[in-house]
């Protein structure tokens, strides 16, 4: 079963396959969304987890730092869904 994507700021809905990446969905749902390594080093898909879970992959304390990660930002490439979630791009 798909989960669920609500982009808060566009106000806009996308279904995502169990286990990709918040950043895989995205760009496969055509949502405009900013990025560059795709392997937690940049920082650049930093956004909001507003509500639900996901698992967090490794990732460099440069690209996310713990006081960030402790206020619910999550970096997209580093993240599988675990349930629906809502979340709001900061980069925009
Ligand atoms: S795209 Fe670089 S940390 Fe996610």
């Amino acid at each position: 079963m798909d989960f669920e994507i609500t982009i808060e700021d566009l106000d806009r809905k996308i279904a995502a396959r169990p286990g990709v990446t918040l950043l895989a969905a995205l760009l496969s749902g055509g949502i405009p969304f900013a990025y560059s390594c795709e392997s937690g080093n940049c920082g650049a898909c930093k956004c909001k987890l507003v509500r639900g879970e996901v698992d967090g992959l490794v990732y460099s304390e440069q690209a996310l730092s713990a006081q960030e990660s402790s206020k619910g930002v999550i970096l997209a490439c580093r993240s599988r869904l675990r349930s629906d979630v809502t979340i709001r791009r900061l980069a925009w």
